[in-house]
């Protein structure tokens, strides 16, 4: 690390004293930043400016922004603000062209992903040779509700502006001059996050569902993520908690999503150098949680960095909720060091020891956390590692549950993703659609468990339609479609109906989906609850099913492109404008670099960069 701060230092001083100056090394490289080689030379020259410190840094980072218009001013200057110094500290903490710079590189858009990192997670035991199996005895299901990404907007106001310019609307904003062309209404927009009352309507409509429990796959914060700060976030954290509390009458399982923290996704590694935690996340979830997990599990949220684990009560089932924040491509802390970190914060580990004591106690797990391991957002080394859990674990774990993408899908684990079949596909990942109607209409699912083997046997997904004329004042929430009838109808030759909505099951419906091609823009259409569908055919086609069948992230077959983000629904819908379509990370740093080495810079543009940036720098050195 030193030895390149030197030489970067000597670096500096020549472009400053010597050569061009930094002004025009800063816009050259952001202007020639097209592939992965130059865009490490554009980190080259962050990383002189960061060395100048934060401040000139994120003003600089800003001056584009505003200068290019990627987003609003305001939006500009609040992201900036909030996650610059994260990425200026990382550029000060490693080599601008080692694999930290190439991973930095990927979330720009201008490097594909390196190759996993080969790593053998340790285990406790070898997998037994005689596993315990579970076998159903024909019980009546009980039902388990999983709701995910309410993103509660607490500032959400009736009568504000829908059709706005910011990432969410139906707030008030100081520039949002002249007269409100459309109203929100008090019950929600497709261009703004949850309204209070929705939130309260969708509670309302699961405590009616008669639940052994719920579980809650993250993200209770908006997306207004230019001014969230730690003082909102926790406030509205403990809103929710108490409103899950008031309003259902049995247990719920939460996780922690990437929109916990303030600056979002911002989760520091426990090998941080800098000063800054997000252990108040962590205490007031543990405070928040401990009516519903034991006080041991509770003890872990606050001491394993939000991660816990714990039986639900009257089952065999062994719930373990873990963070997976770390293993996300926009939390910037991650990319603070070039030393090779397979478990930051221990989260692998806990995993495992959580899924022995499973193994060996003769229980049955579910998994369940907020970002799904198999995205183009997931780094793959951690994604690998996980997988390597999952098979050691695959008899253990009846199913995985998670959120985060917004939409309603699934992906499938495989023993061996060269040969991927219904026998390999060994693990099932349900992914919860958003109770946001940014993304589409709000949704939950009502899962049927089978309480021998704690496997689903089916699944209906609810939905309350934006469309419907009662919606703005009492909206209903109303079965959409049911797994079992709708894919069980389509695979080949049919599905029994003791048998569960397994691997094998939805590795069946991937394969009906390539040669039945209604089914498979059936499924499109259920992903946004039949808002804002586009026919997904040749190329979106393929790459939908290689990442419904992609656990191990590794196999998504997403590629980097410059200028769009990794998102799935990106590739597929290739929306490439701003806002409502950039879920989760909600048009963060990664969005604002990606936009900004995807533009040809016009000629005014270039000397007005010039001119400001020459200011912003000029005055500094
Ligand atoms: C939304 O705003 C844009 C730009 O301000 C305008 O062109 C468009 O007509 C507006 N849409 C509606 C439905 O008012
Ligand atoms: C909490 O639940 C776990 C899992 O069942 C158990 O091992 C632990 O002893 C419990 N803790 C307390 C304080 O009851
Ligand atoms: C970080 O967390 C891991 C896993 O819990 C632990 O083993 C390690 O000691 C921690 N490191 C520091 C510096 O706290
Ligand atoms: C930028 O210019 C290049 C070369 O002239 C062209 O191939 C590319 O399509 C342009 N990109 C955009 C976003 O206009």
């Amino acid at each position: 690390m030193f030895f390149s701060l030197r030489i970067w230092l000597v670096t500096l001083l020549f472009s400053l004293c010597v050569s061009a100056s930094l002004v025009d090394d800063i816009i050259s490289a952001i202007e020639n930043a097209v592939d992965c080689a130059s865009c490490h030379t554009l980190l080259v020259a962050l990383q002189g400016l960061a060395l100048l410190g934060d401040s000139i840094f994120d003003t600089t980072i800003i001056t584009v922004c505003k200068t290019l218009k990627i987003v609003d001013d305001d939006v500009c200057t609040g992201i900036v603000n909030e996650q610059g110094p994260i990425l200026a500290h990382d550029l000060r903490s490693i080599s601008a062209l080692g694999q930290t710079a190439t991973k930095l590189c990927n979330v720009i858009g201008l490097c594909q992903p390196p190759a996993v990192n080969k790593y053998t997670v340790p285990f406790p035991k070898a997998a037994p040779t005689n596993p315990k199996t579970f076998e159903s005895t024909g019980k009546a299901p009980f039902q388990v509700v999983h709701f995910s990404d309410v993103h509660i907007d607490r500032s959400y106001t009736t009568g504000a502006e829908v059709n706005c310019t910011k990432p969410i609307c139906c707030r008030n904003y100081a520039d949002q001059t002249g007269p409100t062309t459309v109203p929100a209404g008090p019950m929600g927009s497709h261009h703004c996050d949850t309204p209070g009352v929705l939130a309260q309507s969708m509670l309302k409509s699961v405590a009616t569902k008669n639940t052994q429990f719920s579980i809650f796959t993250g993200d209770v914060v908006e997306a207004a993520v230019w001014l969230v700060n730690q003082q909102e976030v926790t406030n509205d954290l403990q809103l929710f908690n108490n409103e899950m509390s008031t309003l259902l009458n049995s247990p719920i399982f939460p996780v922690i999503g990437n929109h916990e923290v303030a600056p979002v996704n911002a989760f520091p590694r426990n090998t941080s150098s800098s000063p800054l935690s997000s252990q108040w996340v962590f205490d007031t979830q543990s405070q928040g949680w401990a009516q519903w997990i034991n006080s041991t599990a509770a003890g872990q949220v606050q001491h394993l960095s939000g991660s816990y684990s714990v039986v639900a009560p009257g089952t065999n089932l062994r719930i373990i909720s873990l963070n997976t924040i770390y293993w996300y491509k926009d939390n910037f802390w991650l990319y603070d060091s070039d030393k090779f970190q397979p478990d930051p914060n221990g989260i692998l580990g806990f995993a495992v020891q959580q899924l022995q004591a499973a193994e060996d106690a003769g229980q049955r797990a579910w998994v369940i956390a907020h970002m799904p391991p198999s995205g183009g957002d997931a780094f793959h080394d951690q994604s690998n590692y996980f997988d390597q859990i999952v098979q050691r674990y695959r008899n253990t774990i009846a199913a995985q549950f998670y959120g985060h993408t917004h939409e309603d899908e699934f992906v499938i684990g495989y023993s061996d993703y060269d040969n991927q079949n219904a026998n390999t596909a060994d693990s099932i990942g349900w992914i919860a659609p958003s109770l946001t109607p940014r993304s589409g209409n709000p949704a939950f699912k009502v899962y049927d468990i089978d309480p021998d083997t704690y496997e689903v046997m089916d699944a209906h997904v609810l939905i309350s339609d934006l469309a419907d004329p009662s919606f703005q004042t009492a909206p209903t929430w109303k079965v959409e479609y049911s797994a079992r009838e709708t894919y069980g109808a389509i695979v080949a030759g049919g599905w029994p109906a003791t048998q569960s909505l397994n691997a094998a099951f939805w590795h069946k419906v991937t394969e009906a989906f390539v040669t039945n091609d209604v089914a498979f823009q059936e499924f499109i259409g259920f992903k946004t609850r039949g808002v804002d569908v586009e026919a997904c055919t040749g190329d979106c086609k393929t790459t939908t099913i290689c990442g419904l069948r992609a656990m191990r992230a590794e196999n998504n077959c997403v590629t980097t492109q410059p200028g769009i983000n990794f998102r799935r629904r990106d590739l597929e819908s290739e929306h490439t404008t701003l806002s409502h379509d950039d879920h989760c990370e909600g048009a963060g740093l990664g969005f604002i670099f990606g936009q900004m080495t995807s533009k040809n810079l016009t000629q005014e543009q270039l000397s007005t960069l010039r001119q400001e940036l020459n200011e912003v720098i000029g005055d500094a050195a």
